[in-house]
């Protein structure tokens, strides 16, 4: 079942990628507080299947502050071009420093340096926006030869889920819902009434 999960991941967003969305491995990751005040942000998903949402961030962000207080969290992904959502439900877990140090290797070298730029700053107040634009700068000049060491601000986490839901909105024949529960046994599948 799981790979059937994997599978209709990945030709959804490759249809949405197809129909010329240069964003399909977007997400809406929605936290909360221990209060239960919740909060949604928009994040990059460097992977999705059937395992969860990957995705990286600032160490002082708030979501980080949420999700190591309270991990339940979900993921909306909108798919607007074929009129498809994915919604994952779930525990978000932190990754390992030697993950962390793997996928910054991965991060294409621009992205690193704008991570310098602004990950210490991240959500707190500045004076002006142009005093990142001369951090950018200083850090180009700083590493022009040389390799962009590691940020331990850079961290990723992963959304596991135990309930996965497919939607794909129709207007030529009814809506379609997929959803996947996880339990003892696996993921089982269900459909339900749009
Ligand atoms: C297209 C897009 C992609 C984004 N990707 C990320 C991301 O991968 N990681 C991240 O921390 N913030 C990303 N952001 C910024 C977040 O949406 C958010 O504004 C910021 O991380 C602060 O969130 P927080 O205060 O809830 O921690 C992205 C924003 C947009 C519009």
């Amino acid at each position: 079942m799981g790979l059937e999960i994997s599978s209709i991941m990945d030709h959804w967003l490759h249809t949405e990628t197809q129909l010329g969305s240069t964003q399909a491995m977007t997400g809406v990751l929605s936290t909360a507080t221990v209060n239960g005040v919740p909060h949604s942000r928009v994040v990059a998903l460097r992977e999705l299947d059937e395992k969860g949402a990957l995705f990286f961030t600032q160490r002082i962000s708030r979501k980080v502050e949420e999700v190591l207080k309270n991990p339940i969290a979900s993921m909306t992904i909108w798919l607007p071009l074929s009129k498809r959502e994915v919604v994952l439900e779930g525990f978000v877990e932190p990754l390992s420093l030697t993950e962390n140090q793997h996928y910054w290797e991965l991060y294409p070298r621009e992205s690193q340096l704008r991570f310098w730029a602004y990950a210490e700053t991240s959500g707190q107040p500045i004076s002006e926006p142009g005093i990142l634009d001369q951090k950018l700068k200083l850090l180009r000049d700083q590493y022009s030869e040389q390799t962009i060491p590691f940020s331990p601000e850079y961290c990723g986490f992963r959304l596991t889920p135990t309930r996965i839901y497919f939607y794909r909105y129709l207007t030529d024949r009814l809506s379609e819902v997929i959803e996947y529960l996880k339990g003892p046994q696996g993921w089982k599948k269900h459909y339900l009434s749009p």
